[in-house]
């Protein structure tokens, strides 16, 4: 089965008034469908690049990017995205957030089956009742979970999430990596993850890629598929603080701290 996104050799620089600058360069990445991969780099590596890439907002100066099959040549309604700053507009209620998409995508669905989708997404993230209220008047991390019923919502096949929790506290986020993990049973998709947390991209990656140091290429790829969905206290094995290590490893390499010969 061919892998539902694949970035191939993938190179990108941006046009600046000083000269290209280059971001990404041998850059491979593949995800299966229903997979979830975490992607963790140095900051300013060029992760943000990378989801704009596939969600076909840019297109590489070299290399290629596919789904399904498919090479992406421009935006595609099958993708749905999610970032730090929620970014809903105050004059629409959280319902009315969360339905702008079927508003765009042709197809979608319209009238009262659009209203029940939506409803039925905000209620599986625990926001049943706040439907009617303003972003304002929701938490950070309420507010972010309606930014993911809004990805949700045209029933992408592909979601792409930049550092979604980054700006959340601790037992916040805890909480939304475990709503993230029911969302995906009764919503499946094939996801991408933008994080800086570690803990995070073990939680909820099936395998998490660390990228170099910018021009940023794939510089490791850790297999973290498991049998069951983890609990928190997964996190705490000795297993998992096995892991955790040998990313942090990783991202030391990756921010120049650690040459690439001392890992051999
Ligand atoms: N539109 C643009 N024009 C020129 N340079 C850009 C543009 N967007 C990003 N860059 C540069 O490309 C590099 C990678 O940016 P990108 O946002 O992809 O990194 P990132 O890994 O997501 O960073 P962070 O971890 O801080 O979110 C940075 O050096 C940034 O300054
Ligand atoms: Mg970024």
């Amino acid at each position: 089965m061919a892998p539902l996104i694949e970035l191939n050799h993938v190179r990108h620089a941006y046009a600046t008034a000083s000269g290209p600058v280059p971001v990404l360069d041998g850059l491979d990445l593949s995800v299966n469908e229903g997979g979830f991969c975490a992607v963790v780099g140095p900051s300013g590596c060029g992760k943000s690049t990378l989801t704009r890439l596939i969600a076909g907002l840019l297109i590489p100066d070299a290399g290629e990017v596919f789904l399904h099959g498919d090479r992406v040549r421009g935006p595609r309604s099958t993708v749905g995205m999610a970032f730090q700053n929620p970014v809903l507009l105050e004059w629409r209620t959280i319902l009315q957030n969360v339905l702008l998409p079927l508003e765009i995508v042709p197809g979608a669905l319209k009238g009262a089956a659009a209203i029940d989708r939506a409803r039925s997404l905000l209620s599986l993230v625990g926001l049943e009742g706040f439907e009617d209220k303003r972003p304002s008047e929701l938490s950070g991390g309420m507010r972010q979970r309606a930014s993911l019923c809004r990805a949700l919502v045209h029933q992408p096949e592909v979601l792409i999430l930049d550092e979604p929790f980054g700006a959340l506290d601790a037992f916040t986020r805890e909480d939304l990596w475990q709503t993230m993990h029911e969302v995906k049973e009764k919503e499946p998709f094939t996801g991408i993850l933008i994080t800086h947390d570690l803990r995070e991209s073990l939680f909820l990656g099936d395998q998490v890629v660390v990228l170099s140091g910018r021009p940023a290429h794939t510089q490791f790829v850790l297999d973290n598929t498991r049998s069951h969905r983890p609990t928190l206290d997964d996190l705490y094995t000795p297993e998992a603080a096995e892991r955790l290590a040998i990313l942090r490893h990783q991202i030391e390499i990756a921010q120049g701290r650690i040459p690439q010969e001392a890992t051999t």
